[in-house]
């Protein structure tokens, strides 16, 4: 399979909302941030508006939580409509249990470590998960500086998967753009995300397709 491109929302204009969101369809999933203003320093929306977003994206919903307690919230966004649940490691209580109810909903769990979180501590858990996201910025806030840095996780996980025969999705979220996204296809990325590239393109619908063919040279 090629790789995987989900425009984030967050660089979407919210007061329009729809149109941005049926602007990215020719893209593979649509990259919803929830932010609560405790686990990060910012806040954008919550279940409501995930509910709504669902019924009209022609998407899937790639939900990434940025959200304390998500023991207690993630299936919530299943029950919604999210297709993948993105949860933070740091975050959360029993990262195990919160895997295996989103699977038991037919939602896709993924996990994700921030910069400093050590790959070692998500390793364990590929069994139970369908992604991890490896954060390649700081969460928090859209426009930010890739760190390249963080690509040696992805070689990690990528031996590990393959290693253990587990099928997991490796996503990239933070500063991906056209000169960066071929080194973390290099690395093992497979899906990827783009907010401020995407939406800060006049064409959204050709900057989707560059990032695709770039990262599938
Ligand atoms: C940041 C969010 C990202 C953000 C990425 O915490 O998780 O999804 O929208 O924005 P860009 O692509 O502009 O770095
Ligand atoms: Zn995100």
């Amino acid at each position: 399979m090629g790789i995987q491109i989900a425009p984030s929302i967050l660089s979407a204009d919210f007061a329009n909302l729809e149109r941005d969101i049926l602007a990215v369809a020719e893209a593979d999933w649509l990259h919803v941030d929830v932010m609560d203003g405790h686990f990060v320093p910012n806040l954008t929306l919550g279940l409501p508006v995930v509910e709504r977003i669902a019924q009209v994206s022609p998407l899937p919903l790639d939900v990434h939580l940025m959200i304390e307690d998500p023991d207690r919230w993630a299936t919530r966004y299943a029950e919604v409509g999210a297709t993948s649940v993105t949860f933070h490691l740091e975050a959360a209580r029993d990262p195990r249990a919160i895997a295996a109810q989103l699977r038991a909903l037919g939602a896709r769990a993924s996990c994700a470590i921030k910069p400093g979180t050590p790959v070692e501590d998500v390793l364990p858990l590929l069994d139970t998960l369908d992604m991890v996201l490896v954060m390649t910025v700081e969460p928090g806030f859209g426009g930010q500086a890739f760190m390249a840095d963080m690509m040696p996780k992805f070689e990690r996980l990528r031996a590990a998967a393959e290693a253990g025969g587990h099928d997991v999705w490796l996503q990239a979220d933070g500063g991906i753009a056209r000169e960066t996204i071929q080194t973390v296809v290099e690395a093992g990325g497979d899906v990827l995300v783009a907010g401020s590239a995407v939406y800060g393109a006049q064409d959204r619908a050709a900057e989707i397709r560059a990032l695709r063919d770039l990262g599938e040279e």
